[in-house]
Order: structure tokens, then sequence, then C-alpha cells
């Protein structure tokens, strides 16, 4: 969809936001008198009162300007927060958009709230229609481009441009995960990486042989049962002072889950097409960083594997080296995101130095039972982290909710044979499995866990600036936590 702004109306359908009470806002006056009252009339009847989600259409007469006009509810002022502007956009995006209009025009005259209505909008346009092949033109959207119209577009446009970054960043990950295994495994998946260098990323992708090097045995036993070689994915954005220690984002790439020898039950497997989703966060937040310029240095690492069952593949009962030479019960081969992200940690670590490690992973069926698909859960060695995340979660509605750590769940790691068994037993599963990465997270090294499996995809009824499975969730809050804390 294209989004341009101006300081006059020119689509086809011109929307009006009117404020609960009903009563038409300045801009929409002249139309009005010009109609004989049409709007007015609009805005006096049925159950139209300009609460929030209420919309009221209007054919307007030949010889007008436009061919409708909308009388948008946008609710009371008190509470109209970012969240609130991006809800109007998205829900009156949806409404119009398979009207058969093609063009659509927002007169909101702040330039904060047109641009987040801009935002709204373009998330709730995306689609994921590359599979299909029978898709009839009345059930492809026809709106098809979006104006914003205020008295000061120019400072409209300039406030969406951060934002239109942040949604293409959501853009890439909501494709990411929606694309089926068989085309999206590591090496494809790395090549889509590669691209993104013309934003100005440095790429640096690690097949088998580095990571042997580096001694990640603990990734590489995850993808030793699947004919895909492992990859390790680096993007560096180098927006920030030189020298200045770079904050490290790690994603969890398991572009598929099988659950391995320790194989999952058959129904609803398919949907572990999504277990890169953490991977997905990391590199949509990296397109992110460089489309807008961001002034930071960041550093993301996804570790690419597919955890397959195989004559060759890793064993219950097997013992690991990871990178950072502790050993590792295998018990479960079904909790193999952790054995990833170990190593992938390690190296972020050892490597960049960094001045925080924030990694994303569908890690834990545990955290959708305990949190469900509203809040991702949040665990953290870091008070002040743990209140800079949670506050750029809430701002772009990409929640998250913190639970503890503590030595007595680090305990439920102890094993027979090895430094540490890969499962924690039944109680507290998400817990545990954070309690498994902090494990290789040094003393003093601020870092947090994101645990996405209940937010990453999500089925059914959704918000309309969520329209597809995967949700994309994790590229604009990590943009903002860094735009809030890591640029001047
Ligand atoms: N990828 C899954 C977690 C998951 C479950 C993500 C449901 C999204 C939806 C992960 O690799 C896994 O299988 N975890 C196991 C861990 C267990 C064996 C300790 C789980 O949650 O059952
Ligand atoms: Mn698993
Ligand atoms: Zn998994």
């Amino acid at each position: 969809m294209k989004i341009t702004f101006t300081d006059a109306s020119k689509s086809e359908i011109v929307g009006f936001m009117v404020e609960e009470g009903g009563k038409l806002p300045a801009a929409a006056e002249a139309l009005d008198e010009a109609t004989g009252g049409l709007l007015s009339e609009a805005a006096n009847s049925g159950r139209f009162g300009g609460k929030t989600g209420q919309q009221a259409f209007v054919v307007l007469p030949k010889g007008s300007d436009a061919k409708r006009a909308a009388l948008i509810g946008i609710g009371k002022a008190k509470g109209r927060d970012e969240r609130a502007w991006e809800r109007i956009g998205a829900s009156t995006y949806k409404a119009h958009a398979n009207s058969g209009f093609k063009s659509l025009d927002l007169i909101i005259d702040d330039a904060a709230d047109a641009a987040r209505a801009a935002l709204g909008a373009k998330l709730a346009a995306y689609r994921f229609d590359t599979y299909r092949t029978k898709l009839k033109t009345e059930d492809k959207p026809s709106l098809n481009a979006l104006n914003l119209v205020s008295s000061d577009s120019k400072a409209a446009k300039a406030a969406f441009k951060p934002l239109d970054a942040g949604a293409d960043g959501t853009y890439l990950a909501r494709d990411l995960v929606n694309l089926p295994p068989n085309d999206l495994y590591p090496a494809s998946y790395a090549a889509r990486i590669e691209e993104l260098a013309e934003h100005g990323l440095e790429i640096e992708i690690l097949g088998e042989k580095d990571l042997a090097k580096l001694g990640m045995n603990s990734m590489l036993g995850v993808g030793q049962g699947s004919v895909k070689d492992s990859k390790l994915g680096i993007m560096r954005w180098n927006g920030g002072k030189e020298g200045d220690a770079p904050v490290a984002l790690v994603g969890k790439g398991v572009c598929f889950d099988t659950g391995g020898i320790s194989l999952k039950p058959g129904a609803g497997m398919e949907d572990m097409r999504g277990d890169m989703g953490g991977s997905a966060a990391v590199v949509g937040a990296m397109l992110a960083l460089a489309k807008r310029k961001a002034k930071a240095n960041v550093v993301g690492l996804v570790g690419l594997v597919e955890n397959m069952p195989d004559g060759d593949a890793i064993r219950p009962g097997d013992i690991l080296k990871s990178a950072s030479g502790q050993t590792i019960e295998v018990q479960n081969t079904d909790a193999e995101g952790r054995l990833v992200l170990c190593d992938v940690l390690w190296y972020a670590q050892e490597h960049y130095k960094p001045a925080a490690i924030v990694d994303l992973a569908t890690l834990t069926g545990a955290i959708v039972i305990g949190l469900g698909h509203h809040h991702a859960g949040l665990f953290t060695n870091n008070d002040k982290l743990s209140d800079q995340l949670t506050k750029a979660g809430m701002a772009e509605g990409e929640r998250v909710w913190r639970l503890p750590l503590g030595p007595e769940y680090d305990k439920q790691l102890k094993s027979k044979f090895a430094d540490m068994r890969n499962i924690g037993g039944r109680a507290a599963g998400s817990i545990t499995a954070a309690q498994f990465l902090q494990r290789f997270i040094n003393k003093g090294q601020t870092w947090a866990h994101i645990d996405i499996a209940g937010v990453a995809w999500v089925e059914g009824e959704k918000a309309p600036t969520d329209p597809s499975w995967a949700s994309g969730f994790g590229p604009r809050l990590l943009d903002r936590w860094i735009a809030e804390n890591y640029e001047s």
C-alpha cells in the first residue's frame, strides 16, 4: 500500500475523525455545507455516536471531489494514545480494504497522531499470498493508497519515517515466520539475510565447519539429524560511536522443529514452521534499525538449524560439549532451542563484549500455558533492563511480562553425568529453560531472555493491526528499546 502525506484531500474516500458525542470536526464543515448537511445527518443518525470502532458512511452527490465520506469514531480524548491511533488507522483500513475503492484519506491534523494512524493501517494491510495461485480479484484488497491529510504534512511525513522502518521490520518478520519450512531452511534463510546488505548492514554467515572450529557442538548437535546444514547468521549495524560496545540481539532460528528423536505428536506439528520466530524478530529489528539509520551499534545473531529425527540425530542420553566448555546431557531432543541459543549467546558475549544481550525464542510450550497470547515472558538479571523492555513493549503493543529467576529453579537442571541436563522437569518449564540459558551468561553481563512461544503466531480472531498467522512480534519492541536507551 502506498502511503502519502498532503495538506489537502485527494482520495475516493475521505475519512473524518469524530469524537465521542458525534460532533463533526471543523475539517468536515465545508463538505457538510456543500452537501446540504449530509455529513451532520450521518453523524446524528443510527447508532453512530463517535465511539471508538464506530463508523458512518456517506455517499457523496455527483460532482463532489470524493465518492464517499466516512465518519470515523475516535472515542474520548482521554487515553487516546499512540496505540489507539494505530488501531484507528488499522480498523479504518480494514473497513474499506475490500470496498472496491482504491484510495482513502484520513484527516488527522496532529502530525504524530497521523503518523501512528498510518503505521496502524500499514500493519493491517500486510498479506501473505505468495503461495496462492487461485485468488480472485474480489478476494484481494482494492484499497492500495492511503493519504494522511494534515496542515503540517511535512511533519507528519517525518514522524512516519521511523515508524515505517519499524513496520518494514514487522513485515519481514511476518514473512519469515509464515514461510513454509521447505522454502525457509538454514541456507535459504541465510541467503535472505545476505540480501539485507543492501540496507547497509554488514553480514557474515558461518557454516558448519566454522561452527565446529568455534566448538559450537551444542548447536551443531541439534542440526545433526537434518540434511540441511546449520548456519550462524550475523548482522552488524554500526550507527553509533566507533568503539562503543554494541547491543547484541540473539534469536532462535529453528526452521522446523519435529522434536527430533523425542518426536512431537503429529497434530499441529505444522505450526513448528514458526519455531524460528525469535530469529525473525532479530532480523526484522536489524532491518528497522538500518532503514531508520539508528545512531547505535547493534549486532544481531541468529542460530539457524532444523531439528529432525534421523539415523544420525542426537539421542536422549547424548552428552554435548558446548562452546563455553560446559557439558550438557540431552534428556529430551525436543528441548533444542536452548541447545542452539547457549552456543550463540556464548559467541555473542565472548566475541562482542556487548553492553547488553537480549535473546528472543519460541522456547517453551509452558509460556503459552502461563501467559497465553497477550504477553511474552521476560527473564532478566537486570531490573533496569526489565523496566526498559516492559515500557517499550507496552508502547508498541508487543508486551512482555517478567517472571522470576533463582537458584532454586537452577537446581532442577542437575545431571547425573554432565554439568547440566537440557530439561528441568514438569515444574516451571519456562523458568528452567531461562535458567539453562543463564548458565552461559557471565557474571555482570546484562542479559534478558524473551520467550515468545505464545505471541509469535496466533490462530483466529485478532486485532486489526495483526492480520496474518505470524504476528511479527519483536522488531518494534527492540527498535524502540534501542531508540529510547542507546541513542542520544
Ligand atoms: N519450539 C518448542 C516450544 C513451542 C511450543 C513453541 C509451542 C511454540 C508453541 C520447543 O522447542 C519445545 O519443544 N519445547 C519443549 C520443551 C520441553 C521438552 C522441556 C516444550 O515446551 O514442550
Ligand atoms: Mn522443541
Ligand atoms: Zn523448538
